[in-house]
């Protein structure tokens, strides 16, 4: 079945499916985006994506495409065009398309809006979710403002294919002082031995991740321990258990740290059971 992407207006073939070259998301990542999940095809979250949307937007002064309830449309339309019953949503904000100068455009010009949908196999996951993922660690070196989500990555795709050619699934981000921040595409959590659910505070350190806030009221459902504090790589080498936390991924167990086993080196039960409990707590929409 052919794939369709929406771009500026039209639902496109998603082979001819192009944006201009000067489009400021082109030439200096100047844009933003989100991942939704797409679950029994109902967009997951799509209230708390959109707000995190808008937030990115004003804080980088691009002004929204058209209303919510307009996007929403587009959301859904893309995800029906693509048959999608499980996946994802892509969508991208850029200051839009302008004569190449650094600073920003006329106020008139129209931000640039590209939808995708893409479908996955939840069956492919599960067994990720089942064998648990190795992840490596690699040093913070993203610009200070990484609780925005822009299309500017370089720093998150580097980190990610050094994962990928040394056999793991992931990288966490260290910080100068050796605290874990994130991953490249996901948060970071670690419980400790005495049982605390630890992940650090989302203030400019790391994205404040969807899954991640829906995750903290499925721990209290579950009679967990929340810690939001920054934890160190010697502390997570030291956990019962580690996790990764996206909205592609929901809770992924993470097995070995650097090479090292966390624990036994098999997925452990509270990764187990948030995963299983998130989607009674995440909002769906129809
Ligand atoms: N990544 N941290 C980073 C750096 C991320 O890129 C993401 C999401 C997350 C988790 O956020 P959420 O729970 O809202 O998905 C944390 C998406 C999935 C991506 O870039 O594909």
């Amino acid at each position: 079945m052919s794939r369709i992407a929406y771009v500026n207006g039209r639902y496109l073939p998603h082979a001819d499916a192009g944006i201009h070259i000067e489009d400021r998301g082109f030439q200096f990542a100047d844009g933003v985006y989100e991942v939704c999940e797409v679950r029994d095809g109902l967009l997951v979250d799509a209230r708390r994506h959109l707000d995190r949307l808008d937030r990115s937007l004003s804080e980088l002064r691009i002004s929204a495409p058209m209303t919510r309830a307009a996007l929403l449309v587009i959301l859904r339309e893309t995800v029906r065009l693509n048959r999608v019953r499980n996946g994802i949503v892509y969508l991208q904000v850029t200051r839009g398309i302008a004569r190449r100068d650094h600073g920003f455009p006329s106020a008139d010009t129209p931000p640039s809006l590209v939808v995708t949908a893409r479908a996955s196999d939840p069956k492919a996951n599960a067994a990720k979710a089942q064998a648990g993922v190795k992840v490596i660690t690699v040093p913070d070196n993203r610009w200070e403002r990484v609780d925005i989500k822009t299309v500017g990555l370089l720093p998150n795709v580097l980190a990610k294919q050094q994962a990928r050619e040394q056999g793991a699934y992931e990288a966490w981000f260290i910080d100068e002082d050796g605290t874990v921040t994130e991953g490249a595409s996901t948060n970071a959590w670690i419980v400790t031995q005495n049982d605390a659910l630890v992940t650090r505070p989302a203030d400019t350190g790391i994205l404040r991740g969807i899954t991640r806030t829906v995750l903290f009221e499925v721990a209290g459902a579950l009679g967990l321990r929340v810690e939001e504090r920054a934890f160190t790589l010697a502390e997570a080498l030291e956990a019962k258990e580690a996790f990764i936390s996206s909205a592609s991924g929901v809770v992924l167990p993470v097995v070995a740290l650097d090479g090292r086993p966390i624990s036994s080196g098999v997925p452990g039960p509270v990764a187990a059971a948030l995963r299983a409990r998130f989607h009674e707590h995440a909002e769906t929409q129809a």
